[in-house]
């Protein structure tokens, strides 16, 4: 008998559909940020990584952005070279007194003569012999050149998000680092709240200063996240009385901080830590729930699944993505793993939504040739698996069938589906790309060159949070 008309006959069973579909629609609100692209299957920041994550189904890949001497905006977590190149083989002596090399001391050319190296490459990550690989340090137009392409190809959105590193230092180097990148976003079609992308940065002053001056000048109006620091990080500081002093981010997370937030920008990202202590105890209890009073999201990082870098209060992956996204309510998170994270909200079934209705069961109820249900998320894999494939036939949302008895499942939700918008913020929205499936690489803008102060170098910079 056709599935559809015994439940229609069963009232309890189209409830529990519904409900089901409701939890999954839940489920599809959350996204999934590629950190730094795939770097917990494929090295940090390069250009097949950055596919990867997008055949893995990320909604969103994080672009870290640092400025090199000639200028150019290339993708690299800190200002320095040394984690992640063979810098320090390839041009011995160039480094700065601290013993760093900074690409900001570098032109391009240079910089793509190196080749990237894994940062951890004994815990399980991408093994360290990539002599011949070659991976090369993308610059940020390299990379929306290839998301742009892929958009096309595989007909469907693919978020990014940028960050704009330490606009202090550059700063000190003379660069204007976030009128590079607005310039950059500019040109590549970034331009409206309706684009799929956040531009992120630590920085408070800077993001006021690109909502309230840049933005204008270039006739744009993106998406924002406030990052917030610890107040010991290197990510902002200011000069005062001659001095670099750290930022101090203690007004943010008030009520009072949030609403100022809330007037131009869309969200909120800190590290889980601020969130959730050792013990799985929430630190700011009403922190997420007041920011989506505000229309804001948030986005805290970073989730590794090695089990060395769990928290003790779990003891998988995915018992920590449950519960920073279900718990503790966030919209998504910043994963190294973002193949596992993917497949962790498309295979999550909540308890709630599968427990059979009580209710009598009527002549071909589908209760009757349905197997019985999991009540619990099923185990999932421990190594990353690719998501299910692309459809072919473009993107947009696909109904979802409902499943043959004989081989009925909670139904799975296609890769299309999962990259939701985020909440909206309360900023206006001017004009967006009309159409999602062509998504032109515009012809270059024309925008006015920055006045960029002279400034002295840096008597050190550490390179990492
Ligand atoms: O940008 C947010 C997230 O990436 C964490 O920061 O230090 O990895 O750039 P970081
Ligand atoms: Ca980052």
């Amino acid at each position: 008998m056709d599935c559809k008309i015994l439940i229609i006959k069963s009232g309890g069973w189209a409830f529990l559909l519904l409900a089901v579909l409701v939890v999954f629609a839940q489920a599809n609100d959350k996204i999934v940020i590629a950190h730094r692209a795939a770097s917990g299957y494929l090295m940090e920041h390069n250009l097949p990584s950055v596919t990867l994550a997008v055949a893995m189904g990320s909604d969103y890949i994080e672009q870290d952005l640092v400025m090199t001497q000639d200028d150019q905006v290339i993708v690299l977590h800190e200002p320095t070279l040394d984690r992640v190149t063979n810098v320090a083989e390839l041009f011995p002596g160039r480094e700065r007194k601290d013993g760093k090399f900074y690409a900001i001391d570098f032109t391009l050319a240079e910089i793509k003569q190196l080749h990237l190296k894994e940062p951890y490459p004994n815990s399980g990550r991408f093994p360290d012999n990539n002599k011949n690989l070659q991976l090369t340090v993308p610059t940020f137009k390299e990379e929306l050149e290839l998301i742009r392409g892929l958009e096309k190809t595989l007909r469907k959105d693919i978020g990014i998000y940028p960050e704009i590193k330490q606009p202090w230092f550059h700063r000190k180097e003379g660069k204007d680092i976030s009128m590079a990148v607005v310039k950059i976003l500019r040109e590549y079609g970034y331009k409206s709240q309706e684009d799929k992308i956040f531009l992120q940065c630590f920085d408070p002053e800077e993001l006021r200063r690109i909502h309230d001056e840049l933005f204008p000048i270039l006739q744009m109006n993106l998406k924002l996240i406030q990052l917030i620091d610890d107040n010991n990080g290197d990510e902002t500081k200011s000069l005062q009385w001659g001095e670099w002093i750290n930022y101090n981010y203690d007004w943010i997370t008030s009520k009072s901080g949030l609403r100022t937030l809330s007037s131009y920008i869309a969200g909120i990202g800190m590290d889980k830590s601020m969130l959730v202590d050792k013990a799985g105890n929430l630190l700011l209890p009403e922190l997420v729930s007041d920011a989506h009073s505000l229309g804001m999201v948030v986005h805290p990082f970073t989730f590794h699944r090695e089990k060395e870098l769990l928290t003790s209060y779990v003891t998988t992956f995915e018992e920590l993505l449950e519960f920073f996204y279900f718990k503790v309510g966030v919209d998504g998170v910043f994963t190294d793993h973002c193949g596992d994270a993917v497949l962790f909200l498309q295979n999550r079934v909540p308890a709630t939504a599968v427990e059979p209705a009580a209710e009598p069961a009527v002549e071909g109820d589908v209760r009757e040739i349905l197997p019985a249900q999991p009540t619990v998320a099923p185990d999932l894999p421990l190594s990353p698996v690719m998501p299910p494939a692309i459809p072919v036939d473009g993107p947009g949302v696909t109904p979802v069938a409902v499943p043959e008895a004989a081989a009925v499942t909670i139904p799975q939700p296609p890769v299309s589906t999962l990259t939701p918008e985020p909440a909206q913020v309360p900023n206006p929205s001017p004009a967006s790309v009309s159409d999602p499936q062509m998504v032109p690489i515009p012809a270059p803008v024309s925008v006015p060159e920055p006045v960029i102060p002279s400034m002295s170098l840096p008597s050190e910079v550490k390179s990492q949070k």
